[in-house]
């Protein structure tokens, strides 16, 4: 190998452990928005329907992800959803007007063929609770339909509607994104702290296994933020058990550079949130530590013009339908990075959305799927990076963003899968023009050696994804090589390389 200007230093060593990767960092997202649900995961009309109308070809994808967990049904939808409407005979249940995002809800889809569905999929579900329009009356019945085994007014109602088990749903959010104004029943911190607690304490005493989400901040530009964390925890510490984080990044003055230190704003925000969680833990005198749960991120702008000319009032109209480029693959890459640096706090994760709504999974209507250039680096991490996230020390060159000054040109992360004996280095090349030669300290993990080298390149940041076409896909020709313990390689410019060691 040639040389190149740019080097790091890393040093990787099995005695640095963060944590055990909670693999539902690895979630997503599903809401009754678009052509999220109608037209994505569900088209009867499609030639690879199954017996209920959802396509399998879109299921497939999703199990190449292997997605442990996905949200639902909203997100700003279910602020104003009756989940009443969602289930029984479905010619019986109502059309509604779907105020968030001015459409026409069918309710073909509801709680039942979700559960079902996802089971399909292979993931677990994290189901929300409207404390928008409604409060504790509708959740406590919603917990009893989906989690009660018998012997009652709504377990016995999801029986008639033909579950006969209970679906014991674990996580539980308790509403979504109540400091943003936009959301249908805003509240205050206070108002909402209130309200979540008493949520939280109904649910529970239908079902003492479930684990709680509260709302934090919709984002790190909310002028709430992070008062509103201190204040909603203030009053919920004890009865919940993590804190939710959104956040979405665009490029909108096409500056790579600066675009691609996002990242450290999610960094940031991450810290700010734990601080915040451990400043309440501090006052309340309280044993627990607070976890966090940041149930929607991804890259979100490329179709805020088309949306703000699209006309309200019909069903799974095409909205929020990014197509995303090659750069934002890198961002998406280096926001997964800084979930595995964390992995000690945050527990779960869900990139929003899955299919057709700023999602990895593309359809056509009755037609074709594919995948949009983010699929690679969530299938690599959610797929490689399941075992004990490292703490990797690194030395790297730097440069300054106009937001953020010292981003390191190498973003990286390591986790080590103790029972497969493999280490696996995610390590991303900021450097939109140059190569960057990495040497890596891997002498503890002796008997090691390279199994592949993954590369996600392109000249043209800006390539897409289509039907047609893939121009962004990963190939395994990345050049890396290992002599005693030492990994040596490049890193090509504006690149996300997977390096996989195992023992011999
Ligand atoms: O994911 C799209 C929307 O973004 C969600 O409905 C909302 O929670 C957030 O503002």
């Amino acid at each position: 190998m040639s040389q190149s200007n740019l080097k790091a230093k890393m040093v990787v060593d099995k005695a640095f452990r963060i944590a055990e990767v909670d693999k539902r960092i690895y979630g997503s997202f599903i809401e009754h928005l678009g052509r999220a649900v109608y037209g994505g995961i569900y088209d009867p009309s499609h030639a690879s329907a199954d017996e209920s109308g959802f396509r399998n070809d879109v299921k497939q994808l999703i199990q190449e992800l292997q997605v442990p967990i996905i949200r639902y049904p909203g997100g700003n939808f279910v602020s104003g959803y009756n989940w009443e409407d969602g289930v029984g005979p479905v010619e019986s249940r109502p059309k509604r007007l779907e105020l968030a995002w001015k459409t026409v809800e069918p309710n073909e889809v509801g709680t039942n063929e979700f559960m079902k569905w996802a089971k399909e999929a292979g993931s677990e579900v994290m189901m929300a609770v409207n404390l928008g329009t409604r409060g504790i009356d509708a959740a406590r019945n919603l917990i009893e339909y989906c989690n009660h085994p018998g012997n009652s007014y709504y377990s016995d109602l999801r029986k008639q509607h033909g579950a006969s088990d209970p679906y014991n749903i674990k996580t539980w959010c308790l509403g979504n994104e109540m400091d943003g104004p936009w959301q249908i029943g805003h509240k205050t911190a206070d108002e909402y702290g209130r309200l979540a607690l008493e949520t939280a304490k109904a649910m529970r005493q239908v079902d003492s296994s479930i684990e709680l989400v509260a709302c934090g901040s919709s984002n790190t530009g909310m002028p709430t933020f992070p008062e509103w964390e201190a204040t909603t925890l203030d009053h919920t510490y004890e009865a919940v058990d993590y804190i939710s984080l959104h956040q979405y990044y665009g490029n909108p003055t096409n500056n790579t550079a600066d675009y691609l230190a996002r990242s450290m704003d999610m960094d940031h925000f991450i810290h700010t949130v734990i601080s915040t969680c451990d400043y309440i833990k501090a006052k309340k005198r309280s044993k627990k530590t607070m976890n966090l749960s940041f149930d929607e991120w991804n890259v979100w702008y490329h179709s805020n013009e088309a949306d703000s000319k699209m006309d309200p009032w019909s069903i799974a109209p095409p909205q929020l339908e990014d197509v995303y480029n090659f750069e934002d693959a890198l961002l998406v890459g280096s926001m997964l990075l800084t979930f595995l640096r964390h992995a000690d706090r945050v527990k779960m994760a869900c990139l929003a959305q899955l299919v057709n709504v700023i999602a990895p999974i593309m359809t056509e209507d009755g037609g074709r799927v594919w995948k949009q250039t983010i699929f690679y680096p969530y299938m690599h991490t959610s797929t490689f990076g399941r075992g004990v996230s490292l703490k990797p020390v690194v030395d790297s060159p730097k440069y300054d963003a106009s937001d953020y000054t010292d981003v390191p040109y190498l973003d990286s992360a390591v986790v080590y899968d103790e029972e497969n004996e493999y280490l696996t280095i995610f390590a991303l090349n900021r450097h939109l023009s140059e190569s960057l030669d990495l040497n890596c300290d891997v002498r503890s993990f002796e008997g090691y050696q390279i199994e592949e080298h993954i590369v996600l390149e392109n000249d043209d940041l800006k390539a897409v994804n289509t039907a047609d076409e893939e121009k962004v896909a990963p190939h395994r020709g990345g050049q890396s090589q290992l002599d005693d313990g030492m990994l040596t390689a490049r890193l090509a410019k504006a690149s996300w390389n997977v390096i996989r060691l195992r023992k011999a």
